[in-house]
């Protein structure tokens, strides 16, 4: 499997009230992921939505777009069937919200019974040691670069040691970042190794969103070309 850039614009930033023609114009516009953004208000002090939204956006958008639901809540085994139901694409949960290496293990496999594909997340302060241990059984490993729970806020660049940890011993496995990466910094996760990027606010406030999402397509896709 070669790798390939995926550009990912979380809806977080979007105006919710019009979300299905926002996704579609991000689409459009060249989105290779919808990285939807399902917080419980437990996991993080925010609260957004969950399957019943993914459910009524997989019927708007067809059958084609990638949903990337990106789960920040606790007890996230609870929610593996029903966003299967509705349409998700692959399930990406945090390593803090299950309780120990053996209950991660059973959910990956939970996930990818469903049918979706699996993705597993730390937190800025959780060792990348949680990743590597289960990264042979993954198709996403997500790294935060800010403190999950809400937009626009400052990427953390001191992450990227992850990031290029992860990408030594896995020249194939799909790194996500996520928080604060936008067209002006992409070049600091494309060059640590990262290739599906989230970008919320970057993408969706861009004066023109096409060209913020190539200049990071472009970014990811020329430091690939590199290694
Ligand atoms: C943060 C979310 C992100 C966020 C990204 O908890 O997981 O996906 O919406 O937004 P920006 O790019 O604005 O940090
Ligand atoms: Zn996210």
């Amino acid at each position: 499997m070669t790798l390939r850039p995926f550009v990912c614009p979380s809806i977080l930033n979007a105006d919710l009230a019009s979300l299905a023609s926002e996704c579609k114009k991000l689409l459009a516009a060249g989105a290779d992921w919808l990285h939807l953004d399902v917080m419980d208000g437990h996991f993080v002090p925010n609260l957004t939505f969950g399957h019943p939204v993914v459910e009524s956006l997989r019927k708007s958008l067809g059958a084609e777009p990638f949903f990337d639901v990106h789960l920040m809540v606790s007890n996230p085994g609870q929610w593996v069937e029903p966003m299967a139901k509705a349409g998700a694409s692959q399930f990406t949960f945090h390593y803090e919200a299950v309780d120990g290496d053996v209950a991660v293990s059973e959910l990956i496999e939970k996930i990818r019974k469903s049918g979706m594909k699996v993705g597993l997340s730390v937190k800025p302060g959780t060792s990348v040691e949680h990743i590597l241990k289960h990264a042979n059984h993954l198709d996403n490993a997500l790294i935060m670069t800010v403190e999950p729970g809400f937009g626009g806020q400052k990427f953390m660049e001191n992450m990227m040691e992850k990031v290029r940890t992860i990408r030594s011993k896995y020249p194939n496995l799909t790194i996500q970042v996520d928080g604060g990466v936008t067209p002006e910094n992409i070049e600091i996760s494309a060059q640590a190794g990262a290739n599906a990027i989230v970008s919320g606010t970057g993408i969706i406030k861009a004066a023109d969103q096409s060209v913020a999402m190539t200049t990071i397509r472009n970014a990811v896709e020329a430091a690939i070309s590199k290694c």
